[in-house]
């Protein structure tokens, strides 16, 4: 069973669409777009640099690396442009009664 992880209300995301979560080993960056989640390890798979204080392209659902510009699709956590070369992880995203929830997977639990 994935652990869910109650992360915030939905309307801290009207105001904030970009948040960073640490939970246990995970950091996560959570991006609302148009009323819809997603979620990434935020740590850039080019170098330990946060992708939560980087620029979100909401046309292009991407958040961008601010240290060597890398950008990685918010849908399948792959890179679209160098250095960077490997994807982050996704993670799933709930909505129950306001409430934002981030799963994570029995596979990346403890
Ligand atoms: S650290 Fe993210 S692109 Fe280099």
């Amino acid at each position: 069973m994935p652990e869910r992880i109650a992360i915030g209300q939905e309307a801290d995301f009207v105001d904030k669409p970009v948040k960073r979560v640490d939970y246990e080993t995970h950091r996560v960056v959570v991006v609302r777009i148009e009323g819809d989640y997603y979620a990434l390890g935020d740590k850039c798979s080019h170098a330990n640099f946060s992708l939560s204080e980087g620029e979100v392209y909401e046309a292009e659902r991407e958040i961008e690396c601010w240290k060597h510009g890398s950008t990685f699709s918010l849908l399948d956590g792959k890179p679209q442009s160098l250095p960077a070369v490997k994807p982050v992880p996704v993670y799933e995203i709930e909505v129950e009664s306001g409430t934002v929830y981030l799963l994570i997977p029995e596979e990346r639990q403890k």
